[in-house]
């Protein structure tokens, strides 16, 4: 079990108020891949960049539909890893908050309390024309499969509107409501996690600042360096599934599953 750095370790003892900010490292070890992993099989010769965009939706709406259910199959076949369940089993004395850039739903599966997706997330369905958010039945159909129609929407006149994956896609605006909650949530933390996230995509990158300018501590857990490494207060370089159960661990007594 990789030891916990002291520095860390005081910290995450002292902290009553944790706002936790994840992003695809977190999932990783779940066996979802990152947003800048390679893709695979079908859609090895598409850039995700190229397909999480309203142009094309508008483009080939059939191939996005089919291209978010790959993705929601993958999620509903993965397990919330240790490093979910360390964060949903942190000891009672303090407050943990998540707030994710994920799509997926494996924190909630884990048991966490999801302050904020805001990024929004992969089953929030709504209508392309209405913005009716929509539970109706979705066909999550089967892999193998490039093209799949999305659900007409029940409430748009026959051809009009088409239900669409609730996730914010390149070019489009974060929805405001969640990001404020994020804001608030780091700024009256009094510690800060940022686990699994490149921190290149603003302004959810921007949140780690926030938290320093407000003189709150953040440790980054990260296998690798990120363009946030400079400005947190400690970076470890560990990954989601070690490093989030051996501090949990490490904190002793309370922390129980
Ligand atoms: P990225 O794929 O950009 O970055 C993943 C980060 O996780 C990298 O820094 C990896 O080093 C780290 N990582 C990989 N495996 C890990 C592990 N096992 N434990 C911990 N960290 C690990 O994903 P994000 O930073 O989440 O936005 O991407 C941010 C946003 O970019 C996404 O939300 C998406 C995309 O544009 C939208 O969809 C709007």
């Amino acid at each position: 079990m990789a030891g916990v750095p002291s520095e860390i370790l005081e910290l995450a003892r002292r902290a009553r108020r944790i706002t936790v900010l994840t992003g695809a490292g977190m999932s990783a070890e779940s066996g979802v891949p990152t947003f800048r992993d390679a893709q695979t099989g079908l859609w090895s010769r598409y850039n995700p960049e190229d397909l999480a965009t309203p142009d094309a939706w508008a483009r080939d709406r059939d191939l996005v539909w089919a291209w978010y259910l790959g993705r929601i199959r993958g999620v509903r076949a993965a397990r919330p890893n240790a490093g979910h369940r360390a964060l949903a089993r942190w000891p009672q004395h303090a407050h943990v908050r998540i707030v994710t850039q994920n799509v997926d739903d494996l924190h909630e599966r884990a048991g966490s309390e999801v302050i904020a997706h805001v990024h929004g997330a992969l089953v929030a369905f709504r209508c392309d024309t209405c913005d009716r958010p929509f539970d109706g039945e979705v066909d999550l159909g089967s892999d193998g499969v490039e093209r799949y129609p999305p659900p007409p929407c029940p409430h748009c006149p026959p051809g009009r509107g088409h239900i669409r994956p609730g996730v914010v896609w390149f070019g489009e605006a974060m929805p405001v409501e969640p990001f404020e909650r994020a804001v608030d949530a780091v700024r009256d933390a009094d510690l800060v996690l940022v686990v699994g996230t490149s921190g290149m995509v603003y302004p959810a990158a921007s949140l780690p600042d926030l938290a320093r300018a407000a003189g709150v501590p953040v440790i980054e857990i990260n296998p690798s360096e990120t363009g946030l490494t400079w400005s947190c207060t400690h970076s470890w370089r560990t990954t989601a599934a070690v490093g989030l159960p051996a501090l949990v661990d490490a904190l002793g007594p309370g922390s129980g599953d």
